[in-house]
């Protein structure tokens, strides 16, 4: 399996290419700068120039990226707000609910009453915060899930109540189940006349959502998006039902999270909208997030402000990234820049390896790193 070209090896020992070039000729292997050299040439070229190897695998480079959730003590966790997304079928209302909820919670008169779109925003109902993401639930459960990690707590599953489930509603019904996360049913366009929300409370029965009234467990609220009618009651509906879940975090520690969004933004750079999960996220912490990582050189809330830190579920736009990660990949504090490029640089390598195919066992394959 490929591990390294010349040049690459070169510039990790600090040697000039043409001296590897001139040793491979020693050993009867002609090669050109960009050739690729397999992990025994790699080692046995370095150890001739008086480097010492050390072989590092996936495991041993991602050790200790993650903490584990059960190594949290109980008296160490504290509540959370809630994560919310929005789902449904097309134009049941999903945008239009998301900016209702939004523009009802901006305080008149507060920098403009202008909120900022960083792919998610924080509310408060009674003194609580709501976090909801932008992202179409469905998305944000696959892109996810992909990567083994879980951004929401709960679906709201929008239903037209003019229109009654349709086949992305059962989309999204499947998807909310797989990842397990509950489901209130907002029952949107009561405004209009033709609205039926019985109609839907019926259908929804054929896809084993059972709410309330029909004798089930799952929430369901009457809303509408053009109105403003019934988004006081989702709210305190999502905040009950984040009651029953319990959610806690650490806010304490090294933060974790998800990215949500992120883009390379002319004068701003590479600029990533994050999740954090666990502890708390500071500026100048050094983030890893998939193949790129950052000193945090600025936080910046939904609201446009500037901000030291960000709590468990707050969503935050972080400035200082090395590149443009990806939406869904994972993030995690590290203790050194040295760590960081370690890690993004491995990341990167597995990557190149595996696009250049040949049969590389992408990550699993043993790797070089030389000191
Ligand atoms: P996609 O993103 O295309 O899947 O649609 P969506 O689910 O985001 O729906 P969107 O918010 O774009 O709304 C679709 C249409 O329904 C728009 O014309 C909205 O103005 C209208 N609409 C949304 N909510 C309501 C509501 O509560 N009442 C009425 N009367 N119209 C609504
Ligand atoms: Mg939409």
């Amino acid at each position: 399996p490929e591990a390294i070209t010349v040049q690459e090896l070169a510039n990790r020992m600090a040697e000039r290419s043409v001296d590897v070039i001139k040793l491979l000729m020693q050993q009867g292997q002609m090669a050109k700068i960009n050739d690729i050299l397999d992990a025994d040439t790699a080692e046995l070229i370095a150890t001739e120039l008086g480097h010492t190897v050390k072989r590092v695998s996936e495991a041993d480079v991602e050790e200790g990226l993650f903490d584990d959730v059960r190594d949290d003590k109980a008296e160490d966790m504290t509540p959370r707000p809630p994560v919310v997304t929005i789902m449904g079928h097309v134009d049941h209302g999903k945008t239009s609910l998301l900016d209702a909820i939004r523009e009802a919670n901006v305080v008149s008169g507060e920098a403009g009453g202008i909120t900022q779109h960083i792919g998610a925003y924080q509310v408060e109902k009674n003194g609580q915060k709501i976090t909801f993401l932008d992202t179409p639930g469905h998305e944000a459960f696959t892109a996810m899930r992909a990567r083994g990690a879980q951004a929401t707590d709960i679906a709201i599953l929008v239903v037209a109540a003019d229109d009654g489930v349709m086949p992305q509603t059962i989309e999204s019904i499947k998807h909310a189940k797989a990842a397990g996360v509950p489901i209130i049913v907002a029952i949107n366009k009561i405004d209009k006349h033709e609205a039926d929300p019985n109609r839907v409370r019926t259908e929804l029965l054929q896809h084993e959502v059972f709410v309330e009234s029909m004798g089930g467990e799952v929430l369901d609220v009457e809303v509408s998006a053009k109105t403003h009618q019934g988004l006081d009651k989702l709210l305190e509906t999502i905040l009950l039902q984040a009651e029953v879940l319990e959610l806690k975090a650490n806010v304490d520690g090294r933060a974790e999270g998800l990215v949500i969004e992120a883009k390379l933004d002319r004068g701003r750079g590479a600029v990533a909208t994050v999740l954090v999960q666990r502890g708390t996220l500071h500026v100048g912490d050094i983030v890893v997030a998939g193949t790129e990582w950052a000193r945090v050189r600025a936080l910046i809330n939904d609201k446009g402000e500037q901000v030291k830190s960000a709590l468990p579920s707050s969503p935050v736009e972080v400035l200082g990234f090395s590149g443009v990660p990806n939406a869904g990949d994972r993030f995690s504090v590290v203790e050194t820049e040295a760590r960081a490029r370690e890690v993004t640089e491995y990341r990167q390598r597995a990557i190149r390896e595996k696009t250049a195919g040949g049969g590389a066992t992408s990550l699993e394959q043993m790797m070089n790193q030389l000191k």
